[in-house]
Protein backbone atom coordinates (compact mmCIF):
# COMPACT_ATOMS: atom_id res chain seq x y z
CA UNK A 1 0.00 0.00 0.00
CA UNK A 2 1.10 3.21 -0.82
CA UNK A 3 0.62 6.11 1.71
CA UNK A 4 2.47 8.68 0.78
CA UNK A 5 3.60 9.06 -2.76
CA UNK A 6 7.30 10.42 -3.36
CA UNK A 7 6.05 14.17 -3.60
CA UNK A 8 4.65 14.09 -0.43
CA UNK A 9 7.79 12.72 1.17
CA UNK A 10 9.87 15.52 -0.91
CA UNK A 11 7.55 17.78 1.04
CA UNK A 12 7.78 16.55 4.46
CA UNK A 13 11.14 16.81 3.79
CA UNK A 14 11.64 19.94 2.32
CA UNK A 15 9.07 21.15 5.27
CA UNK A 16 11.34 19.72 7.61
CA UNK A 17 14.68 21.13 6.34
CA UNK A 18 13.18 24.63 6.37
CA UNK A 19 11.50 23.91 10.38
CA UNK A 20 15.17 23.31 11.12
CA UNK A 21 16.85 26.34 9.11
CA UNK A 22 14.10 28.73 11.27
CA UNK A 23 14.65 26.90 14.64
CA UNK A 24 18.56 26.48 14.89
CA UNK A 25 21.50 26.75 12.64
CA UNK A 26 23.63 24.29 14.87
CA UNK A 27 21.77 21.09 14.00
CA UNK A 28 22.74 19.80 10.46
CA UNK A 29 20.46 17.64 9.19
CA UNK A 30 22.10 16.50 5.95
CA UNK A 31 23.49 13.59 6.92
CA UNK A 32 20.73 12.63 8.47
CA UNK A 33 18.41 12.76 5.14
CA UNK A 34 21.58 11.52 3.23
CA UNK A 35 21.41 8.59 5.84
CA UNK A 36 17.80 8.27 4.87
CA UNK A 37 17.69 8.52 1.28
CA UNK A 38 20.70 5.99 0.97
CA UNK A 39 19.05 3.20 3.33
CA UNK A 40 15.61 3.71 1.19
CA UNK A 41 17.82 3.24 -2.49
CA UNK A 42 20.00 0.03 -0.84
CA UNK A 43 16.09 -1.29 0.18
CA UNK A 44 14.95 -0.48 -2.95
CA UNK A 45 17.95 -2.25 -4.76
CA UNK A 46 17.11 -5.43 -2.32
CA UNK A 47 13.35 -5.22 -2.41
CA UNK A 48 13.36 -8.30 -5.38
CA UNK A 49 14.55 -10.57 -2.13
CA UNK A 50 11.52 -9.92 0.03
CA UNK A 51 8.23 -9.92 -0.75
CA UNK A 52 7.46 -6.49 -1.07
CA UNK A 53 7.34 -3.48 -4.13
CA UNK A 54 10.68 -1.55 -4.56
CA UNK A 55 8.53 1.62 -3.28
CA UNK A 56 7.50 -0.04 -0.12
CA UNK A 57 11.15 -1.01 0.39
CA UNK A 58 11.99 2.39 -0.08
CA UNK A 59 9.34 4.78 1.44
CA UNK A 60 10.13 2.28 4.58
CA UNK A 61 14.19 3.53 4.20
CA UNK A 62 12.99 7.06 4.33
CA UNK A 63 10.83 6.70 7.50
CA UNK A 64 13.08 3.92 9.62
CA UNK A 65 15.16 6.59 11.34
CA UNK A 66 12.21 9.16 12.08
CA UNK A 67 12.85 8.61 15.66
CA UNK A 68 16.14 10.14 15.79
CA UNK A 69 14.27 13.27 13.61
CA UNK A 70 11.98 13.38 16.72
CA UNK A 71 14.65 13.85 18.67
CA UNK A 72 16.67 15.94 16.52
CA UNK A 73 13.87 18.78 16.23
CA UNK A 74 12.35 17.94 20.05
CA UNK A 75 15.26 17.51 21.96
CA UNK A 76 17.77 19.21 20.30
CA UNK A 77 20.23 19.88 23.28
CA UNK A 78 20.41 15.98 24.03
CA UNK A 79 20.34 15.02 20.30
CA UNK A 80 23.99 16.79 20.43
CA UNK A 81 25.25 15.25 23.66
CA UNK A 82 24.27 11.34 21.76
CA UNK A 83 26.05 12.70 18.87
CA UNK A 84 28.87 13.45 21.04
CA UNK A 85 28.69 10.02 23.37
CA UNK A 86 28.56 7.71 19.86
CA UNK A 87 32.20 9.78 19.21
CA UNK A 88 33.44 9.78 22.76
CA UNK A 89 36.80 7.84 23.71
CA UNK A 90 34.74 5.12 24.70
CA UNK A 91 32.08 5.70 21.51
CA UNK A 92 28.49 4.34 22.34
CA UNK A 93 25.90 3.23 19.72
CA UNK A 94 23.32 5.32 19.06
CA UNK A 95 20.91 2.91 20.74
CA UNK A 96 22.77 2.98 23.77
CA UNK A 97 23.77 6.74 23.91
CA UNK A 98 19.83 7.54 23.15
CA UNK A 99 18.97 4.95 26.14
CA UNK A 100 20.89 6.49 28.77
CA UNK A 101 20.23 10.48 27.50
CA UNK A 102 16.39 10.24 26.87
CA UNK A 103 15.13 6.69 28.32
CA UNK A 104 14.01 5.63 24.83
CA UNK A 105 15.72 4.63 21.69
CA UNK A 106 15.15 5.85 18.22
CA UNK A 107 12.86 2.65 17.33
CA UNK A 108 10.59 3.43 20.64
CA UNK A 109 10.58 7.08 19.70
CA UNK A 110 9.83 6.18 16.16
CA UNK A 111 6.80 3.32 16.74
CA UNK A 112 4.61 5.72 18.59
CA UNK A 113 4.59 8.16 16.49
CA UNK A 114 4.38 6.18 13.50
CA UNK A 115 1.77 4.73 15.13
CA UNK A 116 -0.13 8.35 15.64
CA UNK A 117 -0.03 8.60 11.88
CA UNK A 118 -1.62 5.63 11.02
CA UNK A 119 0.83 4.39 8.89
CA UNK A 120 0.27 0.66 7.86
CA UNK A 121 1.71 -1.87 10.00
CA UNK A 122 4.77 -2.82 7.66
CA UNK A 123 6.16 0.99 8.03
CA UNK A 124 5.91 0.61 11.75
CA UNK A 125 7.19 -2.31 12.11
CA UNK A 126 10.53 -1.50 9.99
CA UNK A 127 10.73 1.60 12.00
CA UNK A 128 10.57 -0.29 15.50
CA UNK A 129 12.38 -3.21 14.39
CA UNK A 130 15.11 -2.17 11.99
CA UNK A 131 17.82 -2.95 14.61
CA UNK A 132 16.12 -6.70 15.88
CA UNK A 133 14.55 -7.55 13.25
CA UNK A 134 14.11 -11.09 15.34
CA UNK A 135 11.36 -9.08 17.15
CA UNK A 136 9.23 -8.13 14.25
CA UNK A 137 6.80 -11.38 13.92
CA UNK A 138 5.58 -11.53 10.76
CA UNK A 139 6.97 -8.76 9.36
CA UNK A 140 10.58 -10.16 10.27
CA UNK A 141 12.09 -10.54 6.67
CA UNK A 142 11.07 -7.06 5.79
CA UNK A 143 12.58 -5.27 8.49
CA UNK A 144 15.65 -7.49 7.99
CA UNK A 145 15.80 -6.00 4.68
CA UNK A 146 15.50 -2.47 5.86
CA UNK A 147 18.10 -3.17 8.27
CA UNK A 148 20.50 -4.48 6.20
CA UNK A 149 19.97 -1.31 3.54
CA UNK A 150 20.71 1.08 6.74
CA UNK A 151 23.84 -1.21 7.18
CA UNK A 152 24.59 -0.75 3.93
CA UNK A 153 23.91 3.13 3.84
CA UNK A 154 27.00 3.54 6.89
CA UNK A 155 29.50 1.19 4.49
CA UNK A 156 28.61 2.58 0.90
CA UNK A 157 29.54 6.68 2.22
CA UNK A 158 32.45 8.12 2.76
CA UNK A 159 32.23 9.72 6.30
CA UNK A 160 29.86 7.95 7.67
CA UNK A 161 31.66 5.02 10.13
CA UNK A 162 29.74 1.97 10.42
CA UNK A 163 29.76 0.64 14.02
CA UNK A 164 31.91 -1.90 15.09
CA UNK A 165 28.95 -4.39 16.40
CA UNK A 166 27.58 -4.25 12.61
CA UNK A 167 29.94 -7.31 11.23
CA UNK A 168 27.87 -9.74 13.31
CA UNK A 169 24.57 -8.15 12.78
CA UNK A 170 25.25 -7.80 9.14
CA UNK A 171 25.86 -11.77 8.51
CA UNK A 172 23.00 -12.44 10.76
CA UNK A 173 20.81 -10.39 8.18
CA UNK A 174 22.70 -11.76 4.90
CA UNK A 175 21.64 -15.10 6.11
CA UNK A 176 18.07 -14.12 7.22
CA UNK A 177 17.53 -12.50 3.66
CA UNK A 178 19.43 -15.52 1.96
CA UNK A 179 21.72 -13.06 0.37
CA UNK A 180 25.24 -13.61 -0.46
CA UNK A 181 28.22 -11.26 0.05
CA UNK A 182 28.88 -10.96 -3.54
CA UNK A 183 25.09 -9.18 -3.76
CA UNK A 184 25.78 -6.97 -0.79
CA UNK A 185 28.76 -5.70 -2.77
CA UNK A 186 26.84 -4.88 -5.76
CA UNK A 187 24.55 -2.95 -3.08
CA UNK A 188 27.10 -0.94 -1.97
CA UNK A 189 28.20 -0.61 -5.45
CA UNK A 190 24.32 0.53 -6.48
CA UNK A 191 24.71 2.96 -3.55
CA UNK A 192 28.32 4.30 -4.76
CA UNK A 193 26.97 4.93 -8.00
CA UNK A 194 23.91 6.74 -6.70
CA UNK A 195 25.80 9.23 -4.85
CA UNK A 196 25.50 12.09 -6.78
CA UNK A 197 22.42 11.48 -7.49
CA UNK A 198 21.41 11.10 -3.29
CA UNK A 199 23.76 14.15 -2.56
CA UNK A 200 21.71 16.81 -5.05
CA UNK A 201 18.56 15.65 -3.71
CA UNK A 202 19.90 16.27 -0.38
CA UNK A 203 21.53 19.27 -1.75
CA UNK A 204 17.96 20.94 -3.14
CA UNK A 205 16.48 20.42 0.49
CA UNK A 206 19.57 22.80 2.59
FE1 LIG B 1 18.14 3.24 13.30
FE1 LIG C 1 19.58 4.19 10.07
Amino acid sequence: MRVLGFTNVQGMIFSVGAFDAFRTERLNLTEFWKHSIATATAARFLSPRVDCSPDEAFMAGILHDIGKLIFAIQAEPGYHQVLELKRGATPMSSLEAERTLFEFTHPEVGEMVAERWDLPARYVAAIAHHHDPQAAGDERVFCALIGLADQAAYAALAGQTPPAEHDAERAALLETLSLSHRQWDDCLQHLRDARTEIDSFVGAIR
